[in-house]
């Protein structure tokens, strides 16, 4: 699959590579991209070859300057480098495992807009950075750098510019080598029993568990 306006899809073996593609806006999300992500990630999920897939942005400058300015309030609604600002902190929010270069600066402008993230921002970053740091983010918009994304927990390494895509695809091919069904049901266990108490996350992980084992012993 290939030929979106906005997206650049490419698959390798059993990884995906899924790039933003308007480097001459740092690769701002706009509507065209949105329908193109969505049109690319559904692909994905229906592809059982592909096993990990990587975002990444074009270009020198950004992974994604945010929503696309020129169409400003118009929408219904990880490799990181450059600038990771607004919706493009909210889509790698949504990966499971984020990875900057050293030169990222990531940002929240949205409240200074007169709006507020509405990609999901405003329910995964306290998730993953905590209460505080996410509304010292969101209410004064603080250039965060990479170190500081690493220390703060919104992202999992911190690497070098020219390092970022062997590591993202490192990690990626490390996964990808793992009993699918084993990282799917880490994957669940740990997602989902974030929304459940501890005895009914324990109940999830003991199901799993078993249907691992199960799938395991049958050799699917
Ligand atoms: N939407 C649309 N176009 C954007 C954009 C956005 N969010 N961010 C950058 N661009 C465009 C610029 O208009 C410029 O286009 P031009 O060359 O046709 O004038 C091009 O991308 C390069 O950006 P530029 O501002 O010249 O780069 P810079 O290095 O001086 O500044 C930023 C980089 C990220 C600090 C600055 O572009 C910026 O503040 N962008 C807006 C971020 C934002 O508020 N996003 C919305 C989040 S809700």
């Amino acid at each position: 699959m290939s030929g979106f306006p906005t997206i650049i899809y490419e698959k390798r073996g059993s990884l995906a590579y899924v790039t933003l593609n308007r480097p001459q806006f740092l690769n701002a999300y706009n509507i065209q991209m949105r329908d193109d992500l969505y049109q690319v990630l559904g692909a994905i999920k229906d592809d059982s070859e592909v096993r990990v897939a990587i975002l990444k942005g074009a270009g020198e400058k950004a992974f994604c300057a945010g929503a696309d300015l020129t169409e400003f309030l118009t929408a219904p609604s990880a490799a990181l480098h450059g600038y990771v600002l607004g919706s493009g902190i909210e889509m790698a929010l949504f990966c499971d495992i984020r990875i900057a270069s050293d030169d990222t600066r990531f940002g929240l402008p949205e409240v200074g807009l007169g709006i507020i993230p509405a990609a999901g921002g405003t329910q995964t970053l306290p998730r993953v950075v905590g209460q505080g740091k996410a509304l010292e983010m969101l209410l004064t918009n603080p250039w965060v750098s990479g170190e500081e994304a690493y220390r703060v927990g919104l992202v999992n390494k911190v690497v070098p510019r020219d390092e970022l895509l062997q590591t993202a695809e490192a990690m990626a091919r490390q996964i990808a080598s793992y009993d699918p069904n084993a990282v799917r049901a880490a994957k669940q266990a740990a997602l989902r029993g974030l929304n459940l108490t501890l005895a009914k996350g324990i109940d999830l992980e003991k199901r799993l568990a078993s249907e691992v084992v199960l799938a395991a012993g049958q050799g699917s």
